[in-house]
């Protein structure tokens, strides 16, 4: 079978590095991959992965690349291009195509949609209103003390959710979205929710149309800094198995999202084949549905995808075939962890083109991946491109040894001014 997959992070070089594994995969593109994705070779045949320079938002481009190579599957990664109708325009052109489309991607796209759709199904999340009035809008932030979570509807590269701690807080990020536009177009309509307290985590369910199956849990750190101080990125670090959920637990969570979820897709003629990624707040009155992601997260997938125990092609060919419910999902019971080495700077501006040494020391290690994420080669040499620019991963019998692991491969690794977490699942192992 052959493949393309689209995008160029982290998330992008861990599905590449899995689908590059099945026996299924013959032939496997890139666009615009990363000096990792490039690096790899495939399992059935030893043909190295291709990158093709084609950015993953510039659909008519990746069409004509699909007419080229005639991919038998295409695997979309970010967000952006299902937002923009890839799904849709390659099933126009009779390609088949991973990921949801347009209409169900809007459960990323659009923030209001989520939190409309939440409340007709009764799924649980927090209190909220959806405004695009700033009257309205500041007199719901005063009903709830100004402890608000305001958040621009549409897509704003992770930035747009202002969490505010009084009235006055919170008339500014009001203004700051809905007046100033700070975010554009995504800020012509706001959510607000009131401010949850409690354990964050990410819930990821592959899905096709009619059956959800539930991964593991896994925890973001979504903070810069150690002890989640500092700004808000896309995320600097994760592990599986997060500890605050028994599976039972996770179960049940799962069933009071996933179920009213499914019915209220169905009942809305929303057809969704892919992944849905609920970011989900542990609160003591129970599971709150903070918001929906449309696609793996990032870097949740380098976690997921180095216990994944299934043959990836299997598993997002039944996604798109509709066939879900005839497939188990089989883990390893290793733990994983991933450490993200960011650019000095980062998630403000930083130096691009920095020279990375140390990779082949770290790749050496034993159960030790390291996924390229901001990566590029120059005159043969792997360069810094981006604000994440690798994601160290290791797996190992308990969370310890993986966290160890982890560490070491960053300590072989070196680029001027890289920064990283040295705290990533500290919580589970009680020292967060
Ligand atoms: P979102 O993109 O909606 O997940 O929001 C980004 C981050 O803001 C989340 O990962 C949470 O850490 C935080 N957040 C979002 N909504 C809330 C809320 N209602 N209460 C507390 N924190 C929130
Ligand atoms: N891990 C955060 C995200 O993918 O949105």
């Amino acid at each position: 079978m052959k493949v393309l997959v689209l995008g160029s992070g982290g998330r992008e070089h861990a599905l590449v590095w899995k689908l590059a594994q099945s026996p299924h995969t013959t032939a496997l593109w890139v666009a615009p991959g990363n000096a990792g994705t490039c690096g790899e070779t495939l399992a059935a045949n030893g043909t190295p992965v291709v990158n093709v320079p084609i950015g993953a938002e510039d659909l008519p481009a990746l069409l004509a690349c699909a007419r080229d190579h005639r991919p038998d599957l295409t695997v979309v990664g970010p967000d952006n291009p299902l937002a923009l109708g890839v799904v849709d325009l390659f099933q126009e052109h009779g390609f088949r195509i991973w990921g949801p489309n347009r209409k169900a991607s809007q459960f990323e796209s659009s923030k209001v949609f989520s939190q409309d759709f939440m409340a007709r199904h009764g799924i649980p999340t927090a209190r909220a209103g959806t405004f695009s009035d700033v009257q309205e809008a500041r007199r719901f932030c005063e009903s709830l003390g100004g402890r608000c979570a305001v958040k621009a509807d549409g897509l704003a590269l992770g930035k747009g959710v202002l969490l505010t701690h009084s009235v006055d807080e919170a008339h500014r990020a009001l203004d700051e979205i809905l007046v100033d536009r700070t975010f554009g177009a995504a800020g012509s309509r706001v959510v607000i929710q009131e401010l949850l307290e409690g354990m964050e985590v990410s819930l990821h369910a592959l899905c096709d149309g009619k059956t959800a199956l539930l991964f593991p849990t896994a925890q973001d750190h979504k903070r810069a800094l150690d002890g989640d101080q500092g700004l808000n990125t896309g995320g600097m670090g994760t592990y599986s198995p997060a500890p605050f959920l028994s599976d039972t637990e996770l179960a049940s969570v799962g069933r009071q999202i996933l179920e009213p979820w499914l019915a209220g897709c169905r009942a809305e003629g929303i057809d969704f084949r892919g992944l849905l990624y609920p970011g989900v707040m542990l609160t003591r009155k129970g599971p709150r549905v903070l918001e929906f992601n449309a696609r793996f997260g990032d870097p949740e997938t380098q976690v997921y995808l180095t216990r994944l125990e299934n043959d990836l092609v299997e598993l997002l060919n039944a996604s798109v075939e509709g066939t879900l419910d005839r497939m188990t999902l089989k883990w390893s019971s290793n733990a994983s962890v991933c450490v993200v080495a960011a650019s000095p700077g980062y998630p403000g501006s930083y130096p691009k083109g920095l020279p990375i040494e140390g990779l082949d020391r770290a790749a050496a290690l034993p159960g030790v991946k390291v996924f390229h994420a901001g990566t590029a080669l120059k005159n043969g040499r792997v360069v810094t491109s981006s604000g994440r620019v690798l994601g160290v991963t290791a797996w190992a019998s308990t969370l310890q040894g993986a966290r160890d692991a982890a560490y070491a491969a960053v300590d072989e690794i070196r680029f001027e001014g890289m920064q990283c977490r040295r705290d990533i699942a500290a919580k589970a192992l009680g020292r967060g």
